[in-house]
């Protein structure tokens, strides 16, 4: 079984200040985007050949990322397995052994989402291919388990996302559809970019509260929604990584366009109307600054996999 799974960006984020749990209240609208990491399930032994042994190897296209217990795809392979444990009571036999094979594109501490997507859809193509029958809610409830960015993924394309990120409530698609998305050569860590959010006393509680009219947001083109979109995260993430905040500003000068950070950085966007536009955006600032690498990709894509051929 082949599975795409997309990237997200941030498009508006406001961030309240820090819980007692640690974790910082948010609002924000969240959007899949057309670059994509792919997972191949395969079963290597049958579930009767070995009780028990519902083992599952991951191997990855990207020899510097850890595919241990830590990869967010065996985490989120272990939660589903207990819950299928509970579910059938321990009594019936293995699932068998599985190989995933994971192509690794979505860059690591990007604010992209990559790992939480990966687990996402394997929550979704695990459900099926172990003919578990849990219902979203059954998977939204694993997936929060997993990390703050991963119950999204199982309601995209578009979304309003709140507490620490895992209420999730469908919007329409944002009407321009194409993204540049711009790579800075580093990345950043969430949790040192949230310390530093803490520091500065930044995050405040009446910017979650207030709703934009979403409805009157998404049928905005784009030239009237840059300047609606914010990211309370960027302050921050610029202050642990001083050459990101230089880099937006100069490419949102060299286009003469709004440029935001995407979650908690390092990647950077703008939004266009149609491909063309996106296109000679992203190769400009492929011109301007070759030392980051930048995309033209479609907003809300239709994932055209396995899971969405075997879908109903
Ligand atoms: O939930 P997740 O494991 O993805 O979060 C990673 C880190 O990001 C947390 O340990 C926390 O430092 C920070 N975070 C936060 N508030 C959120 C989401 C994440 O402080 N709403």
């Amino acid at each position: 079984m082949r599975v795409l799974c997309p990237a997200k960006v941030n498009l508006h984020l406001r961030v309240g200040p820090r819980r007692a749990d640690g974790f910082h209240p948010l609002m924000s609208w969240m959007a899949t985007v057309g670059f994509f990491d792919k997972l191949e399930f395969e079963r290597t032994r049958g579930a009767d050949q070995a009780p028990g042994a519902d083992d599952l190897t991951l191997r990855c296209d990207r020899p510097d990322l850890p595919v241990d217990q830590d990869n967010l795809v065996l985490k989120a392979a272990r939660a589903l397995r207990d819950a299928r444990s509970r579910r059938l009571e321990g009594s019936a036999g293995g699932a068998g052994g599985w190989t995933v094979r994971l192509e690794k594109r979505i860059p690591v501490g990007a604010g992209l989402g990559g790992g939480s997507s990966d687990a996402a859809r394997t929550l979704i193509a695990l459900n099926r291919l172990w003919q578990l029958g849990l219902s979203l809610n059954q998977l939204h409830a694993v997936a929060q388990t997993l990390g703050s960015d991963v119950p999204f993924f199982l309601h995209e394309p578009s979304a309003i996302c709140t507490g620490r990120g895992e209420h999730v409530r469908p919007i329409a698609p944002p009407r321009p559809r194409w993204i540049v998305l711009i790579f800075p050569p580093y990345g950043l860590s969430t949790p040192a970019v949230y310390r530093e959010f803490d520091r500065m006393k930044l995050g405040d509680a009446g910017a979650i509260e207030a709703e934009p009219n979403w409805p009157d947001w998404a049928s905005a083109d784009s030239e009237q929604l840059l300047p609606r979109l914010v990211n309370d995260l960027e302050p921050a993430a610029f202050a642990v990584q001083p050459d990101l905040g230089i880099l937006r500003a100069r490419i949102e000068q060299h286009l003469g366009r709004i440029v935001r950070m995407s979650g908690s950085g390092s990647s950077l966007f703008t939004m266009y109307d149609d491909a063309t536009a996106a296109s000679r955006g992203a190769g400009e600032v492929q011109g301007a600054f070759p030392g980051a690498a930048s995309h033209a990709v479609e907003l809300c894509p239709t994932l055209a996999d396995d899971l969405a051929a075997n879908a109903g």
